[in-house]
Parts: structure tokens; C-alpha cells; sequence
């Protein structure tokens, strides 16, 4: 018999987690305003709301959290961070910061100006909002296979080059500072970017002397994809394959919380010391002194031992892996899901769910908030809601898709609990047909308004 696929990891400390009933759900998220950011995590069984800063650290993380420096200046855990960031990425110089935005804040402060283009490959929604915080505009150059969420493409997360040059030609140099690429491509469903993508990009990008920063959130997740979907790269390590995606890119900016598996903590890395001198003033201002950034000691040596863990190949298997098993269950009963399954997360296809749901009244905010009544399950919008409004026009930006996000934290949760899951939403969609009405505003906030959003049912 051949052997099953079992976990490359076992549980020493458990938490655990409340149930509810139908009823009591019900009432909480009216009391919530209809966003799931309202909920208190008692109130959620099953909490698959983000697979950021949600991961399960290793006895080794714990065991480093012990041995961190806690000088203001020249910690040893500074070192040890700066280390594993050169190894694994190859980035000579780094800036510790408190998350990723934080790193989009220092970096953007040095680099964006009003008016400027910044384009990229579905740019995720805090960078958006620090570059139209800056009145600048991202540019989304995604490759259009993206948004068929059931074309199979290995690569859905690839910047189309021909939407990239005709930025770049069209825009003066002095107003495109830089080009975003995240890998993985949270915003269009967790998909990665080719090695090849990757090249070609800082190919065009060198030609108009552009520099090249990757948003790398997930950077481990696409490197595992492109080892086992891309030619010439099935028998090379991660690492390697990591080591080789950077090498296309001026430098990066990282929320720690996602691949390097720790509960708080970013940086940015840089490939050119002018880059690291600029962005070294606004650390300062924001973040703190260049040698702990937002970052306590204890955070910073844990984040070095998490880079390592969340390049193991076998960790990466277990976590993709079970991602897919629940992607497979939801695919196996005929619901619409993005195709193929995402590296964090599983993204429900809304408007194919429930299609009888007005675009006007948030279509996978509607579903979600079904599926938490239906088994106390947190998923979240990336939909018309995340989207915000146009900051030039003040309307509705309506995407090309309006998914729900079931994203995995990383380590928590057992394949019983994914079946729960797919349970649940099976459940919605067996009476998918009954939900007709969606949701209204009733308060928001300029920019970033899912997070605080008030909503009425309709
Ligand atoms: N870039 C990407 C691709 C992200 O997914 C996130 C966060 C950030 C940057 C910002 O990092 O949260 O540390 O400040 N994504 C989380 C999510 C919030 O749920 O997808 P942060």
C-alpha cells in the first residue's frame, strides 16, 4: 500500500476554540455591523479571515524568542535577522519594520510623489492605499487569464508584459519610480509568478530604467509553485528557487507575518545602498532606530529562524497541500472556486455562489456573512468593498471579481477542521438559491473602509 501524505509536523501546545449556535450567530453579526472585522474571535469557530500573523510559531521560534537581544542599537538579534535575510534573499541591506505596510510606508515615503505611476501585478490593498494615500496611481498590468477564475493557468499571478511596456512608454521615467511585483498575487487569488515572469519583467524594467521591488508576503509559497509547475526548476531546492526570484528584483518589501510565520514583523530589503540611505530616514521617523525597526529583539531573532522554517520544502508541501485538500472537497461538489487553488488561501467565486445578489450590495460580503452564520466560519471580502471607491470620481469601484477569501493560517488547523469548513459552505450553497438580497452602507471611511465598514441588510 503506498503511504498517505501526513503532516510534516507535530502539535505540543493546543488552543481551544468555542462553538455557537445558529441563533446566537445570527444576532452577533447583526450587532457588527455585517463586517466580519467587528467579531470578536470568540465569536468565530473557524477562523479563516487572514493567514497573516495567525501561524503557529515551532518550538525553535519559541526557543529564539528567549534568546533575543534587547539593545537599542547593535542587537545581536539585529544581526542574526540580517543574516538570514542575506542568505535567503540575497538583499545586502535590510530595514526591520513593524509589518508590511510599515515597509510600504518607509519604502513609498522615499520613492513615490503625488501624481507618479506605479504599476504592477494586482497591487494588494494596503500598497494601493499608500500609493493613493500619496495621490499617485497603481497601474494593474495582471495578465487577463487571472480573471477567469476557472481557466487553468499555472501562472495566474504573471505580469502581462505588453500592459507593463505600454506603461512604461507611455509615462515619462521621472514619474515611475518603481514596479511592483507581489508574489504571491494575493489579490488575484493567491497565485503565483513565474521565474520566467519574473526575468522578462526586469528585462522591460531595465530598459526604461525602472527599479523592481517585490511585495513578498508569500515569496516562499511562489517559490514552491514554481517548483512544481515550471520547467528546469523540479530539482532545485526552494531556496535555491528563492534565491533566483530575488535576483531579478532591486529589492523587497515583506510582511513576516505571512511566510516567515511569526505573529507581528516586516522589513525591506535592498540590493542598492542609495535605496537603503534614502528609505533609512523615513525608519527613523516612523518606525524606529535602523537596528530593531518596530521590532523587539526577542520578534526579530523568531523571524530569522521563520525564514528558514517557511522555505523547508516539506513544510511548504504540508501547508499547499492543505490548502488544496480543501480547495479539492469545494471543486469535488461543484463550487465555484478560483482555479487553480490558491498557496494561503481558497477564493470562492461570489457572483457565480449567488448570482441572484445585486453588485450594488456586495455580493461576497453577502456570502460571507452566510457562511459565518451557517457554521461560525470567518472568510473575507476581496471584492467591491475592499476595492474602495475611485479617489478621482468617488464611485464604486466594481472588480472583475468578487470573491471570499477562505485563507489558512499556517500550522493551526487540522484537515477535520477543513472538512468542517467545506461542510458549511456546501450547506450555503445548497440554498444559494434563497438569498436574493444583499447589503447597503450605512457608514465608511475614505480609504481602507472594509475594515471599519457599517452595513445594513437590504
Ligand atoms: N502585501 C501583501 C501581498 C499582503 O497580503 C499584505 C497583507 C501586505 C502586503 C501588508 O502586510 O498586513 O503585515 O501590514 N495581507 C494580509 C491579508 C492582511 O490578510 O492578506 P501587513
Amino acid at each position: 500500500m503506498e503511504l498517505p501524505f501526513a503532516e510534516s509536523y507535530k502539535i505540543k501546545m493546543v488552543e481551544s476554540l468555542k462553538r455557537s449556535t445558529r441563533q446566537e450567530r445570527t444576532k452577533w453579526i447583526k450587532e457588527a455591523g455585517f463586517n466580519l472585522f467587528n467579531l470578536s474571535s470568540d465569536k468565530v469557530f473557524i477562523d479563516l479571515l487572514t493567514d497573516s500573523g495567525t501561524g503557529a510559531m515551532s518550538d525553535k521560534q519559541w526557543s529564539e524568542m528567549m534568546l533575543g537581544d534587547e539593545s537599542y542599537a547593535g542587537a545581536s538579534s539585529f544581526f542574526k535577522l540580517k543574516a538570514a535575510i542575506k542568505e535567503i534573499t540575497g538583499f545586502e541591506y535590510f530595514l526591520p519594520t513593524h509589518q508590511g505596510r510599515a515597509a510600504e510606508n518607509v519604502l513609498f515615503s522615499s520613492k513615490i510623489k503625488e501624481g507618479d505611476i506605479i504599476p504592477g501585478n494586482s497591487h494588494f490593498d494596503t500598497t494601493k492605499g499608500h500609493i493613493e494615500f500619496r495621490k499617485a496611481h497603481a497601474v494593474d498590468c495582471t495578465i487577463d487569464e487571472a480573471f477567469n477564475t476557472t481557466l487553468d493557468h499555472p501562472f495566474k499571478g504573471n505580469v502581462d508584459l505588453n500592459k507593463l511596456e505600454e506603461v512604461l512608454k507611455t509615462y515619462p521615467k521621472e514619474k515611475i519610480p518603481l514596479i511592483i511585483v507581489t508574489v504571491t498575487c494575493n489579490s488575484s487569488g493567491g497565485q503565483p509568478v513565474s521565474m520566467e515572469n519574473m526575468r522578462d519583467v526586469k528585462k522591460v524594467a531595465d530598459k526604461y530604467g525602472i527599479p523592481v521591488f517585490y511585495d513578498s508576503a508569500r515569496f516562499a509559497e511562489n517559490a514552491y509553485f514554481i517548483k512544481l509547475r515550471e520547467k528546469g526548476y523540479e530539482d532545485k531546492t526552494v531556496r535555491e528557487i528563492v534565491r533566483e526570484m530575488f535576483s531579478y528584483a532591486d529589492g523587497m518589501t515583506m510582511s513576516s507575518k505571512k511566510d516567515a510565520i511569526v505573529n507581528m514583523g516586516g522589513f525591506i530589503g535592498f540590493r542598492h545602498e542609495e535605496d537603503y540611505d534614502a528609505a533609512s530616514v523615513f525608519n527613523i521617523l516612523f518606525e524606529g532606530y535602523l537596528s530593531y525597526g518596530g521590532m523587539s529583539g526577542r520578534d526579530m531573532n523568531a523571524l530569522a529562524q521563520g525564514l528558514y522554517e517557511g522555505t523547508e520544502f516539506d513544510y511548504l508541501e504540508t501547508r499547499i497541500g492543505q490548502v488544496a485538500y480543501l480547495g479539492k472537497k469545494l471543486k469535488d461538489y461543484g463550487i465555484p472556486i478560483q482555479y487553480p487553488y490558491g498557496g494561503h488561501a481558497i477564493f470562492v467565486d461570489a457572483k457565480k455562489f449567488l448570482p441572484n445578489v445585486a453588485k450594488e450590495e456586495y455580493i461576497a460580503q453577502t456570502l460571507g456573512i452566510e457562511l459565518y452564520i451557517e457554521g461560525g466560519v470567518r472568510g473575507v471580502e476581496i471584492g467591491t468593498l475592499l476595492a474602495d471607491r475611485d479617489p478621482d470620481t468617488g464611485e464604486n469601484r466594481y472588480p472583475d471579481l468578487e470573491l471570499l477569501r477562505l485563507a489558512i493560517p499556517r500550522r493551526v488547523y487540522t484537515n477535520n477542521h477543513m472538512d468542517y469548513v467545506a461542510a458549511s459552505i456546501i450547506n450555503v450553497f445548497d440554498r444559494r438559491d434563497k438569498i436574493k438580497n444583499g447589503y447597503k452602507i450605512v457608514k465608511e471611511a475614505p480609504i481602507l473602509r472594509h475594515f471599519t465598514v457599517k452595513l445594513e441588510k437590504v
